[in-house]
């Protein structure tokens, strides 16, 4: 499915009629090629005066990666990304200087920049002043992406308190949310947990000696996400109902893998993708839950017919795939469990009471999933995709596809190969820190939460 309206924005004599009537103009967004720099130019590191160390760090790690770091800003210059650390303010009135310092640079901060914040999530436990300080982050970061232009975005990593700003995961989402494999990813803070995970020998092809399963990889975000995976390394097994037999055999020869025919709502249909996984290719150590379906109706009008497919599809058969993966003992070497939710499962959408529930339910179980994996040095976390340009959303009716699209910050759908950049990071070793947690790909879309 392709956005019309993006297109004639931004090409000819309709362009500068969208100009001259100030309609709103998204951006064509900048995706990951390979072999492309992590960044297109020099990188700013602010911080609050007590975030100085930490700072300083992640200068540091910058600069390991070859990126052109500035401590100060030089009049004139022009910034791809600034990184603000915040990690160790103690009141909000220490965040007037560095958040200001970021305003005072905007107007220099390149087309498809990057803002990333590196703070600490207030809990109870925190003196009240550390708390606000700390929350204030928050509430800065998602207003300051809603106020980016020109396919600029800004995102924050959250370091939990034992975290230090150079573990694995803190540097993985750091390089994650500076890149373009972020394109589509705005407004987010994500939780670093642990200190858990280990940094790629080699940053294109993290997945190296992995073996990937991925559900509903016949078509649209499945699909992108399989051929991600092998391109970063994978050895990758695609599943997909029988009667999609004939694309899913399509994608599985491009990946260079093996395909299952399966529903995953069999009873047995974690023994089976075991056992054709480990028979062909030794092992198990990503299972990436995407095969989902809609059967959209008011709660009103819900039919039990519609209410258990979506159920039975979105979760019940994650939660009893996971079961006998966990209980196989073959599923033991820094696993990966990634789920496809929805902001529907978050903000809630009319009509989708069953969709919602179901996506929800994903949130829920990755949650309680993580902590069974941990001892593996494994995780369970969960992508929510906003609207995403793919076969089940081009069946929306044109008013509200066309809202749904344009409700975001970045006024434009995502691509499947959005959701599988994001799928790819949490697969990787350098996510082992972050457990249990769902990252948006919404573009910061302005609907609920
Ligand atoms: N497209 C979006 O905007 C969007 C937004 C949020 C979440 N999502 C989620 O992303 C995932 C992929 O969505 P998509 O847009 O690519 O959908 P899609 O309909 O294009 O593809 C889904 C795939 O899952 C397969 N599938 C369905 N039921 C199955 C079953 N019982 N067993 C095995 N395979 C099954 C289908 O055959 C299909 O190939 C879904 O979980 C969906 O809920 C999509």
């Amino acid at each position: 499915m392709s956005d019309t309206y993006l297109t004639l924005v931004n090409t000819g004599l309709t362009k500068k009629l969208a100009g001259r009537l100030g309609l709103p103009r998204p951006v064509p967004l900048l995706r990951h090629q390979p072999g492309q720099p992590l960044v297109a130019g020099p990188v700013l590191v602010l911080g609050s005066e007590s975030s100085a160390d930490d700072a300083k760090a992640v200068a540091a790690a910058l600069g390991g990666w070859a990126v052109d770091v500035r401590r100060d800003v030089v009049p004139g210059e022009t910034y791809a990304a600034v990184v603000l650390v915040l990690t160790e303010i103690a009141h909000p009135d220490e965040l007037s200087a560095p958040v200001l310092a970021v305003g005072g640079m905007l107007r220099s901060l390149a087309r498809h920049g990057r803002i990333v914040t590196l703070s600490r999530p207030a809990t109870p436990d925190d003196a009240p002043a550390v708390a606000a300080a700390r929350q204030a982050v928050d509430g800065m970061l998602r207003s300051l992406a809603k106020e980016l232009r020109g396919g600029s975005t800004a995102n924050g990593v959250v370091l939990a308190s034992e975290v230090g700003a150079q573990a694995p995961s803190v540097l993985g989402a750091l390089r994650f949310f500076l890149s373009t494999r972020s394109a589509f990813v705005d407004g987010q803070l994500l939780m670093v947990d642990s200190e858990a995970g280990t940094l790629p020998a080699d940053w294109d092809a993290p997945l190296t000696g992995r073996v990937a399963v991925v559900t509903g990889a016949a078509r649209g975000i499945g699909a992108a996400i399989a051929d991600l995976l092998a391109l970063d390394g994978a050895k990758v097994v695609v599943v997909d109902v029988p009667a999609a037999g004939e694309a899913l055999a399509g994608v599985a020869n491009r990946v260079r893998g093996t395909a299952v025919q399966l529903d995953i709502t069999a009873p047995d249909a974690g023994e089976r993708i075991l056992e054709h996984t480990v028979g062909r290719h030794g092992r198990l150590d990503i299972v990436v839950h995407n095969a989902g379906i809609l059967r959209d109706r008011l709660l009103a009008n819900m039919t039990q017919e519609r209410w258990d497919a979506v159920l039975a599809v979105n979760i019940a058969a994650q939660l009893r795939i996971n079961e006998q993966l966990l209980t196989s003992g073959e599923f033991t070497q820094a696993p990966r469990i990634v789920s496809i939710a929805s902001t529907s499962g978050i903000a809630g959408n009319r009509g989708q009471t069953n969709y919602g529930a179901s996506k929800g339910g994903v949130i829920g179980m990755v949650r309680a999933t993580a902590p069974l994996l941990t001892a593996y040095g494994g995780t369970a976390n969960a992508v929510a995709p906003g609207f995403i340009e793919t076969d089940m959303t081009a069946k929306i009716p044109f008013a509200p596809r066309e809202l749904a699209r344009r409700a975001s910050s970045l006024s434009q759908g995502g691509l499947p190969i959005d959701v599988a950049e994001a799928v790819a990071f949490l697969a990787s070793p350098a996510a082992g820190g972050i457990v249990g947690r769902v990252l948006r790909v919404c573009g910061q879309n302005l609907v609920g939460a």
